[in-house]
């Protein structure tokens, strides 16, 4: 069985100024992937509604849904630390309930990790997750599952004030007792004077290379996602080119017959072969 990485070991990271790489993964094979080139985080992440299931949001992922495709990400993630997110409506109704949801995603799930989004809003619930002994990470920046009660998807942390205020949710999370903090399109230098200025790692996403690691939406860096990605975003794959060039080449060689050719069927021996003909 292989060893997972573990909480200690992305602290040394931090302290060792190795960055840390995260991808988000909604299934077995593109875990077993992710593992087999050395990404230490996967985060079965709530952006799983948009990407995977084609929903506007990330708030109509449902606990259901993020623990069916936590249990396909954990059978292929080997070595890498798997973090699932707590959907939007798992952990705001009071702590017994995102207590009981963390346990369902690690216990039901099988995940290293739980992430819930907010700052000193969320504190209080990620300590009672914390203190059942389940890594939280926390998210703050911009947090999609609020974003509209908020500022929307706009870049935090522009000026020194909103820095400041960035700096002190984490430090509230840190002091909760979380293993990381994701920090979502914030302001590169606001990004990376909260990273100086936290024990814990600070993962970054649209926040520039001063953080302690980086996280993408896989499908968004592999050319996958459909419709809107953002700017911060760099494609390291074209794969919907390549799918979309696959899938023609297969319907055109169906249509022409050229497949399934002879390596691709299944024979009876000329024996038998000759009598079906025969009769
Ligand atoms: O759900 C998600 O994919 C995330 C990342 C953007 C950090 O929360």
């Amino acid at each position: 069985m292989s060893k997972r990485l573990t909480i200690p070991r992305l602290a040394e990271l931090k302290a060792a100024g190795e960055k840390i790489t995260m991808l988000t993964a909604y299934d077995y094979p593109t875990a077993a992937i992710a593992d087999k080139s050395g990404i230490d985080l996967l985060l079965v992440g709530d952006s799983l509604g948009m990407v995977v299931l084609g929903h506007e949001s990330t708030l109509p992922v449902t606990m259901e849904e993020i623990l069916h495709h936590t249990r396909a990400v954990t059978r292929g993630a080997g070595q890498t630390l798997v973090v699932a997110d707590l959907p939007f409506g798992s952990y705001q109704t009071g702590h017994t309930g995102a207590v009981a949801n963390a346990i369902r995603l690690v216990k039901d799930g099988g995940a290293d990790a739980v992430k819930l989004e907010g700052g000193l809003e969320v504190a209080e619930t990620a300590a009672a997750i914390v203190k059942t002994g389940i890594p939280v990470m926390g998210h703050i920046g911009v947090t999609p599952q609020t974003a509209v009660l908020r500022e929307g998807y706009k870049v935090q942390g522009r000026d020194e004030a909103g820095a400041r205020s960035l700096l002190q949710a984490a430090l509230a999370l840190q002091e909760a007792g979380v293993f990381a903090v994701v920090l979502e399109c914030v302001a590169a230098e606001a990004a990376a004077w909260i990273s100086r200025r936290l024990r814990v790692p600070v993962i970054g996403i649209g926040s520039g290379s001063g953080c302690d690691g980086q996280v993408l939406v896989c499908y968004d860096m592999l050319g996958l996602t459909r419709g809107f990605v953002p700017s911060f975003v760099k494609s390291f794959a074209d794969l919907a080119g390549d799918m979309e060039k696959a899938f023609a080449a297969y319907a055109g060689e169906v249509r022409s017959g050229n497949f399934p050719g002879r390596g691709q069927a299944f024979f009876m021996n000329e024996t038998e072969a000759r009598k079906l003909e025969e009769s």
